[in-house]
């Protein structure tokens, strides 16, 4: 159960980074000077309290534990359910011996787990360390954006990755506020589905939105 908990916690934290995110990026359709702007203050919140680039060296930190938190009770609870299974496969009963092996939310969530870690560690080398350079590289993040949205490919591998994610979202919310105690009565379990609708179709959808309009043309 405490595992379970750490999942559904990290889990939130990791949803208010990409709400934050997500609206952060919107920021491309105020122009170059806005965008870059913002990417700068980032850097300088909470200055001279906090060193420059502090805030940010937090939230990084609180972010890299979320995910490893997230990660290993995802294992931990994994290895728990088919030790508890005793070897057999999933959903196997004497009645259907060969039922669904696999549920939807449990693949989602797994597989597409791991498409988001590897589009993670993809998506830093490109637009924070700027590794990756699609299009040209550029100190200007604003550029780093615009670059690579340019390439019709580009916009394919990020789209399918937010597909990922926006799987994640729709039955990691449920499952996470089920875990918190909210799926009390049928009336709620219908409130916490529109919620993770809701929330999955706004992130995903405001994701996309900076990608598509730069490969559209329509920012430059
Ligand atoms: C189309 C979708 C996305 C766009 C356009 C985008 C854009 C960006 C940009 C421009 C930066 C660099 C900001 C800077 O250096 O000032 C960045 C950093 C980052 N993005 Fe994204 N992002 C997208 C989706 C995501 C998703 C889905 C995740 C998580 C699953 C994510 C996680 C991160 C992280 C962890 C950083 C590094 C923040 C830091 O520590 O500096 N991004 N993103």
């Amino acid at each position: 159960m405490a595992l379970k908990a750490l999942m559904a916690v990290s889990g939130l934290i990791l949803i208010g980074y990409l709400i934050a995110h997500m609206y952060g990026n919107l920021k491309v359709f105020a122009g170059q000077a806005s965008f870059d702007e913002y990417a700068h203050h980032l850097r300088e919140i909470g200055e001279p309290l906090l060193p420059h680039t502090g805030l940010l060296w937090i939230i990084r930190v609180v972010l890299l534990a979320s995910v490893i938190v997230h990660m290993y009770a995802a294992i931990v609870l994994w290895r728990r359910a088919n030790a508890a299974r005793g070897g057999a496969k999933r959903y196997q009963s004497a009645k259907a011996r060969r039922g669904v092996q696999r549920s939807y939310a449990s693949f989602t969530l797994r597989w597409g787990g791991i498409i988001i870690i590897l589009f993670v560690v993809y998506h830093l080398l490109h637009l924070t360390a700027n590794v990756i350079a699609h299009g040209g590289a550029t100190a200007s993040p604003y550029e780093r954006v615009v670059n690579g949205f340019q390439i019709w490919w580009v916009v394919l591998a990020y789209t399918i990755a937010m597909i990922a994610v926006g799987l994640h979202l729709r039955h990691g919310t449920w499952s996470a506020l089920t875990t918190l105690g909210a799926n009390t009565s049928p009336a709620a379990r219908r409130r916490i589905n529109v919620l993770a609708y809701a929330l999955t179709a706004v992130v995903t959808i405001g994701f996309l939105l900076p990608p598509f309009a730069i490969l559209m043309g329509l920012v430059k």
